[in-house]
């Protein structure tokens, strides 16, 4: 039995050398600023969570991760595992309660109940008129004002390792996350990959909401963001473009591995940030999948996966 099981990822932090510089990239990226304080800025999307995104002041670094607790009880469970802090107010815009643990690399992994909830933000509003529902804006007209994609809410993050498979093991023991699908290559036990989602029993939930995979080097590899539509993803994916001083990664394509539609981009500091949008759901009664790297890193649209994706990781 894990310790607790996590209803979703909260936020990750990370350590910028310019907390202007990160505030651009971040609102030409799709969020707006909650607050922001002398050495930390807090960013968050439409739905209503305080902030999905946190940069410290100081040099290039990945803080790590923090989830969201079921419930405040949770915390105390939680803070029982030898090493964790005690149950602690956050001394920081949102409020809330949180236990911190240091994962198997050193990454702060933090699990927090009762942050501030603000009221959600407006979207562009995007009904489309095509597969079986061809009259879902009848009379009409579709006009998209262009600019930045407007992201939604954290979705998932993905740490690089050595031994993927046995290093997976610490995050579904503490946070109660189930493999959705683990990827290997060669032989079967090779696993250079794994997909993991959160137990909510009969809820359904985002096919990942972490994962592991097998590289070169320890660190973050990727953290990952709910856009709105498909037509959010192009516009924001045209904005960053168009400003051109940002590096584009992966995309626009469609993922085997949860089906998202996605597209990848780097901050000023090499630490790339994913818009997606439509994944695949699962609850508690789907089973672990075990694929072939050629499948199940593959997408069923949209180019290969770069090497300078599956290689990179940020300490
Ligand atoms: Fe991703």
């Amino acid at each position: 039995m894990p310790v607790i099981k996590v209803a979703d990822i909260a936020y990750g932090r990370l350590q910028s050398p310019s907390l202007d510089e990160a505030e651009e990239f971040l609102t030409n990226f799709g969020m707006v600023r909650s607050d922001r304080t002398a050495d930390a800025l807090y960013m968050r999307g439409t739905d209503p969570a305080h902030h999905l995104h946190v940069t410290h002041l100081g040099p290039s670094k990945f803080v790590g991760l923090a989830f969201l607790a079921e419930n405040e009880e949770d915390l105390k469970k939680l803070s029982k595992v030898p090493g964790a802090s005690g149950v602690e107010n956050i001394d920081e815009p949102g409020g809330g309660k949180r236990v911190r643990l240091t994962d198997p690399h050193g990454y702060q992994m933090e699990v927090t109940w009762g942050m501030q909830q603000l009221p959600a933000l407006p979207t562009r509003r995007n009904v489309l008129n095509w597969g079986d529902a061809k009259l879902r804006r009848a009379g009409e007209l579709m006009r998209l004002v262009r600019g930045p994609s407007q992201v939604k809410r954290a979705a998932h993050a993905v740490i690089m390792t050595q031994n993927a498979a046995e290093r997976i093991k610490w995050y579904r023991e503490m946070f109660g996350f189930v493999c959705s699908d683990d990827v290997y290559e060669g032989s079967k036990d090779n696993i250079i990959a794994s997909f993991n989602r959160c137990d909510r029993g009969d809820t359904y939930v985002d096919h990942h909401v972490f994962l592991c995979i097998e590289g070169p080097r320890v660190g973050l590899n990727h953290l990952s963001f709910e856009a709105q539509s498909i037509d959010d993803i192009m516009l924001g994916h045209e904005h960053l473009k168009r400003i051109g001083k940002y590096k584009h990664v992966w995309g626009i394509g469609r993922h085997v591995l949860g089906s998202q539609i996605y597209d990848y981009w780097q901050d000023p500091w090499g630490r790339v940030h994913e818009h997606w949008t439509d994944t695949d759901v699962l609850n508690a009664r789907a089973k672990p999948n075990l694929l072939p790297a050629e499948e199940g890193l593959s997408s069923q649209w949209g180019e290969r996966v770069p090497e300078a994706f599956i290689t990179h990781a940020v300490p």
